[in-house]
C-alpha cells in the first residue's frame, strides 16, 4: 500500500488504537495491519505472557509503540479500567475482537455459559462504545470498530447464544456508524465467515464439505481494514458475500435457518 495511504489512515485513527482482545487470532491481525499503518497500540487480553509475545513481536516489525494491557473484558469494572486507558492516551480507534463462544444445543450450554457469552460478546462491546465514543465524538474524527459474525444474521441450531450475541454486535455497530458519522467518526461492524484463528476448530472432513475455505485472519483484516470509513458492514471474502446474498436474499427465512441449521450440527457433531 502507498505511504500516503499509510499517512492519511494515520492521520485519521491515530496516534494510538486499542484492540480489545489481541494476543492472536483476528485481533492480532487488527493489531498487526494497524501498526503497519504507523498507529501506535494498546492490546488487552487476558494471558499477559501471549499478550506480550505479541505485542513486542509488532514493536520489532513496526517501530511502534505497543503497551500490553493484561485484562478480562467480561469483567464488571471495564469502564473504569478503560476510562483510565483514555485518560493516559490519545486514542482515534477502537477494534473490539474479543468473544467467548461456546458450541451445543441451547438445552445443553450452562446458565453460566451463556451469561459469559454475554458479558465479553455483549456487555464488553456495548460498554467499549459507551465509553470510546463520547470520546472520538470529542475529538471530531477517529475510528470504532466490532467484530461479528455471519452467525449473526439468522438463528442457527448450535450456536444460538454465541450468534444472538454478535446480532447486537451488527444492530448496535450499523446504528453507530450511522449516529456517530455525523460526528466525523467511522463504526463499522466486521462480519467475518469462517476465519482459521487458534480457536477455530480443527479443519474435518465434515467441515470441508460443510463450507468454502475459511479464510486467514490476515486475509479477513487487510479486506476490512480498507472498507473503514466507507461502509456499515464489511463481510470479508467474496464467498462470504455470496452466501450471504443467497441466505439473506433469495431463500426464505426458514430455509435459510433449516439449511444454515443442518450445516451447523454435522459440522459440530
Ligand atoms: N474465527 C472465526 O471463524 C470467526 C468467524 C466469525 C467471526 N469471528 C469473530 O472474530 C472475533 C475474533 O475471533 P477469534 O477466533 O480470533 O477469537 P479468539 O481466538 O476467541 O480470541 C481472540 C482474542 O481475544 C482475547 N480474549 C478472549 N476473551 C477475552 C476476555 N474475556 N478478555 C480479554 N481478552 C479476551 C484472547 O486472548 P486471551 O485468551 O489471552 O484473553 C485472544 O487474544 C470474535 O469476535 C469472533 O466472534 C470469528
Amino acid at each position: 500500500m502507498p505511504e500516503s495511504n499509510h499517512q492519511s489512515f494515520r492521520e485519521r485513527y491515530g496516534p494510538t488504537a486499542i484492540v480489545a482482545g489481541a494476543s492472536e487470532g483476528l485481533g492480532r491481525s487488527w493489531a498487526e495491519a494497524i501498526a503497519a499503518r504507523g498507529v501506535n497500540l494498546i492490546l488487552i487480553a487476558r494471558r499477559a505472557d501471549k499478550l506480550e509475545a505479541t505485542a513486542e513481536a509488532i514493536r520489532g516489525r513496526h517501530g511502534v509503540t505497543v503497551e500490553a494491557v493484561s485484562m478480562d473484558l467480561g469483567q464488571p469494572n471495564l469502564p473504569a479500567e478503560l476510562g483510565a486507558l483514555l485518560r493516559a492516551h490519545d486514542i482515534g480507534l477502537g477494534v473490539y475482537n474479543a468473544c467467548y463462544s461456546r458450541i451445543g444445543p441451547f438445552l445443553d450450554v450452562s446458565q453460566e455459559d451463556k451469561l459469559a457469552m454475554v458479558d465479553v460478546n455483549v456487555r464488553g462491546p456495548l460498554l467499549f462504545a459507551h465509553v470510546l465514543a463520547p470520546h472520538l465524538v470529542k475529538r471530531g474524527q477517529g475510528g470504532l470498530v466490532l467484530m461479528s459474525s455471519m452467525s449473526g444474521f439468522q438463528g442457527t441450531a448450535m450456536v444460538g447464544t454465541y450468534a444472538a450475541t454478535k446480532a447486537f454486535n451488527t444492530v448496535l455497530g450499523e446504528t453507530l456508524w450511522e449516529e456517530l458519522g455525523r460526528h466525523g467518526v467511522d463504526a463499522m461492524v466486521c462480519a467475518a465467515g469462517a476465519t482459521t484463528t487458534p480457536n477455530f476448530l480443527d479443519e474435518t472432513p465434515e467441515h470441508r464439505r460443510a463450507m468454502a475455505r475459511p479464510l486467514s485472519s490476515d486475509e479477513v483484516v487487510a479486506e476490512a481494514i480498507e472498507r473503514l470509513g466507507h461502509t456499515p458492514t464489511v463481510i470479508p471474502g467474496f464467498t462470504n458475500r455470496l452466501a450471504q446474498f443467497v441466505f439473506g436474499r433469495l431463500a426464505t427465512r426458514t430455509a435459510a435457518i433449516r439449511f444454515l441449521s443442518r450445516t451447523t450440527r454435522k459440522m459440530y457433531s
